[in-house]
């Protein structure tokens, strides 16, 4: 959700999906017709930053917008601020760090992801903004682990898998990078994601209240979560 830095690449990964083709497909009581899809994570591109742009901006619980909003130039939208930023080669938030679940050209969902340092330096907290405070507090608890800082199901994709894929892909990447956690932070108030998280192992290691700010979605608390993985290089 905040923006820091780190290196982003990597390769395909293909996914197979099934996908019923309806009730009037079906030719009897037993036998039901799937259309085969595959779909394909791969690592985002430069010419994808406004479509991660969104992206980021659905994971951020509005924090992104707030910022960006801060940052337009001229007839800029907060949003055309956002691919700007997704399309440079640097800084959290670049189209390096992400990586794109891709189904017949169409980008479906996207996890923006990358190694913490170890230690974690966030040097004086006072000097940031007072609702981003939590946040950085609970990354800074979590130093060299593979940090989630986005993830994200366009709303029409939504309940077909795109999100798990993508968490596995993340666990793959994390410990090939020689990573031995996962960490990411999302909002109590945030139940599909806090289902999904739970369900793929992850587990609560800290939390903050939520401070308001403008364009704020919620209340309640940020929430760390972790999960093990297995390093698969050694470091
Ligand atoms: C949270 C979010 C990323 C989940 O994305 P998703 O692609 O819908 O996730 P999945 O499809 O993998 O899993 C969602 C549910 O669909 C179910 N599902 C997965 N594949 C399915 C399929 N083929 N058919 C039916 N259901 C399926 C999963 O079991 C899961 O069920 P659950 O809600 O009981 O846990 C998505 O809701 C989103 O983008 N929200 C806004 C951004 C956000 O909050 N990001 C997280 C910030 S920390």
């Amino acid at each position: 959700m905040i923006e820091s830095v780190s290196p982003g690449g990597g390769t395909s990964t293909p996914v197979r999906c099934l996908e019923s083709a309806g009730p009037g497909s079906h030719t009897g009581p037993v036998r039901r017709a799937y259309t085969v899809c595959v779909r394909h994570i791969e690592p985002a591109t430069r010419e994808q930053a406004s479509q991660l742009a969104r992206l980021i901006n659905l994971a951020g619980e509005g924090i992104p917008e707030y910022l960006w909003e801060g940052m337009r130039e001229g007839a800029e939208t907060a949003l055309d601020v956002g691919a700007r930023r997704a399309s440079r080669d640097d800084g959290g938030f670049s189209y390096r760090n992400a990586r794109v679940c891709v189904e017949d050209g169409n980008i479906l969902g996207m996890v923006l992801a990358y190694a913490q340092p170890d230690p974690l330096d966030i040097g004086d907290i006072e000097e940031y903004p007072g609702f981003l405070r939590p946040l950085v507090e609970l990354e800074a608890m979590a130093p060299g682990s593979w940090y989630v800082n986005a993830l994200a199901t366009f709303e029409a994709w939504r309940g077909r898998g795109v999100a798990s894929a993508l968490l596995e892909d993340t666990h793959a990447r994390a410990a090939g990078a020689g990573c031995a956690s996962v960490s990411l932070i999302v909002a109590s108030t945030n139940e599909p994601a806090m289902r999904l998280y739970e369900r793929f192992g992850y587990r609560a290691e800290g939390e903050r209240p939520v401070v308001p700010f403008g364009g704020c979605l919620h209340g309640g608390r940020w929430v760390l979560m972790c999960r093990p993985v297995t390093p698969s290089i050694d470091t």
